[in-house]
């Protein structure tokens, strides 16, 4: 029987939409309340260093509101660890960031950051949180993540979507056994495997049947599809075919 497998729902393009228009509508919160509801194990908020979309104010009232558990994601920053260090959400997950970019481009190069990494994810896991690095599907930096002290690595699941987007299917499958080995290798390491980034309906499968993966992160998708469904019928839809892939 594979590990049960979570489905974290990210809000950040909610607040996408909110800042669209200046004001307060439609309200993030709103948003993370009708994903539980709707059957998400948990929120995931992005607070870029920009707040082109979560606002620090929407992180004070996630964690007031949230019976789920919050994935705080942000860059490895002094700023962010004192935001994190402040709220001590359930998780964080550190990705990098650069300003230009439209979302989270690549992995974290933990193998080339290894001593910052691992003094800057201490005092985040000494104040109780799980911190988890969104990484390539690369040895080396699931290596790195160990030795750093990070409890879950996130594999970044975005070129194996794009790959699939493009048509271009070989690249794809061996994008995805690239996942899968890593995800192999990752648990051996004692690490949680988590994955995300690109996901929807038509890509989601083979990446939910990973036995080791423990939690998928889903946002632009769920939200667009929102528009259409509703986000509790696209949740569950989402959820289904999770749940059909681990069968
Ligand atoms: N996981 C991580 C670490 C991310 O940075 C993102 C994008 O914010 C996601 C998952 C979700 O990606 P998407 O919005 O494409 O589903």
């Amino acid at each position: 029987m594979p590990i049960e497998q979570r489905l974290g729902v990210n809000i950040d393009h909610v607040a996408t939409l909110r800042n669209a228009r200046g004001g307060t509508y439609p309200d993030p919160l709103r948003a993370a309340l009708l994903a539980e509801a709707g059957g998400a194990d948990g929120i995931t908020a992005h607070l870029r260093e920009d707040r082109r979309h979560i606002r620090d104010a929407d992180i004070d009232v996630l964690m007031g509101a949230l019976s789920t558990p919050l994935n705080f994601e942000m860059a490895a920053t002094e700023e962010m660890q004192a935001i994190a260090l402040h709220h001590k959400p359930h998780a964080v997950c550190l990705v990098p960031e650069k300003r230009e970019e439209r979302t989270t481009e690549g992995g974290l190069d933990v193998a080339a950051d290894l001593d910052r990494l691992s003094d800057f994810i201490a005092p985040l896991a000494d104040a109780g949180c799980r911190v988890s690095l969104f990484v390539a599907a690369d040895e080396r930096q699931l290596q790195a993540s160990a030795q750093a002290g990070a409890a879950v690595v996130e594999l970044h699941t975005g070129a194996y979507c794009d790959f699939h987007a493009a048509g271009n299917h070989p690249a794809a499958e061996e994008e995805l056994l690239r996942i899968a080995r890593s995800a192999r290798f990752a648990a051996e390491l004692g690490l949680e495997v988590h994955a995300g980034h690109g996901l929807s309906y038509e890509t989601v499968s083979p990446i939910a049947a990973l036995p080791e993966v423990a939690e998928l992160n889903i946002g632009h998708f769920l939200i667009g599809e929102s528009v259409f469904l509703g986000l509790g019928p696209a949740i569950a839809e989402m959820r289904r075919l999770m749940q059909n892939a681990r069968r």
